[in-house]
């Protein structure tokens, strides 16, 4: 798995370094060349090796024959950085076995870091074993989140933003899933959270967290699944105190306003000096 991601890391690389055109899939939702080849590249290595096994990647969808094992593949996760020049994005790759995941790869091929997990063994950022941050106190975190390119409208995610701002060290955007999970794994992060992921973007950053020590599940506490619409990913420490906070924002309870740009407006036109 893991030649396989940086094979299709260093394909990724290729494009990055000559920019490549972008295609639109929705309004915000961007592919590339990039994105396609290395799904293809991905296909062929898992289907020279493993014939039989089923494969559902963004890009192409399922192949379903039936098998006890499937691959989750994300050719390219963070395409909008990538197509921007923004050098925040990666290749995830995870393997299930009768609806559980054994194995998960994400390679960031801009570092060359290879985040691995096998389940029951431990992870590995680039061969050397890995850990949760052990901080507890949700006011010392930096945490991160994201925000979907489709349906952006429906996603009220602004004011878990908001409110997570006000409460942590910081709260990071940094447009990969998959890293994201990843850095919660190796303690960069204390926590991470999104709303409507797909399985090719949670697939291996999931149980690479869970290999490290870490908790995922949906924002009730409820059991993570593949299809899950809520992902919550800590160090553990501090999954109950996130959760409540999650509760209290759903509710509405002790909402922090958000400061009024009129007002400020007014504010700054006052005090300017004349
Ligand atoms: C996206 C990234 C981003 C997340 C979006 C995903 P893509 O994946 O993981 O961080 O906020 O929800 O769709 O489209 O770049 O593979
Ligand atoms: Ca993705
Ligand atoms: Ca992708």
């Amino acid at each position: 798995m893991s030649e396989i991601a940086r094979e299709a890391g260093a394909l990724i690389m290729g494009h990055f370094r000559r920019r490549v055109s972008i295609e639109y899939k929705g309004d915000a939702d961007l592919v590339t060349i990039a994105d396609r080849q290395s799904e293809d590249l991905i296909r062929e290595r898992i289907r020279n090796r493993w014939p039989s096994h089923d494969i559902l990647g963004e890009e192409k969808g399922l192949v379903d024959t039936g098998s006890e094992y499937r691959w989750y593949v994300d050719p390219l996760d963070g395409t909008t950085n990538f197509a921007h020049g923004f050098p925040v994005f990666c290749v995830s790759m995870a393997l299930e076995h009768r609806g559980e995941r054994i194995a998960g790869v994400v390679y960031d091929p801009t570092r060359d870091e290879l985040f691995a997990a096998e389940k029951g063994s431990g992870a590995l950022l680039n061969g050397e074993p890995m850990r949760v941050s052990l901080i507890h106190d949700l006011a010392e975190c930096l945490v991160a989140t994201g925000f979907p390119s489709r349906k952006r409208h429906k996603n009220p995610n602004i004011y878990f933003y908001h409110q997570l701002t006000l409460r942590t060290h910081g709260v990071r955007r940094a447009g990969s899933a998959a890293l994201d999970l990843c850095y919660v794994a190796s303690g960069r992060l204390d926590a991470f959270w999104e709303f409507n992921l797909n399985p090719w973007d949670t697939a291996a950053g999931v149980l690479i967290v869970q290999e490290s020590g870490g908790r995922v599940t949906d924002f009730s506490g409820g059991k993570f699944n593949i299809d899950s619409r809520e992902t919550l990913a800590t160090n553990g420490a501090v999954h109950q105190i996130l959760m409540r906070e999650f509760q209290e924002i759903f509710a509405g309870r002790g909402l922090e306003a958000i400061a009024d740009p009129r007002a400020y407006k007014r504010e700054v036109s006052g005090s300017a000096k004349p």
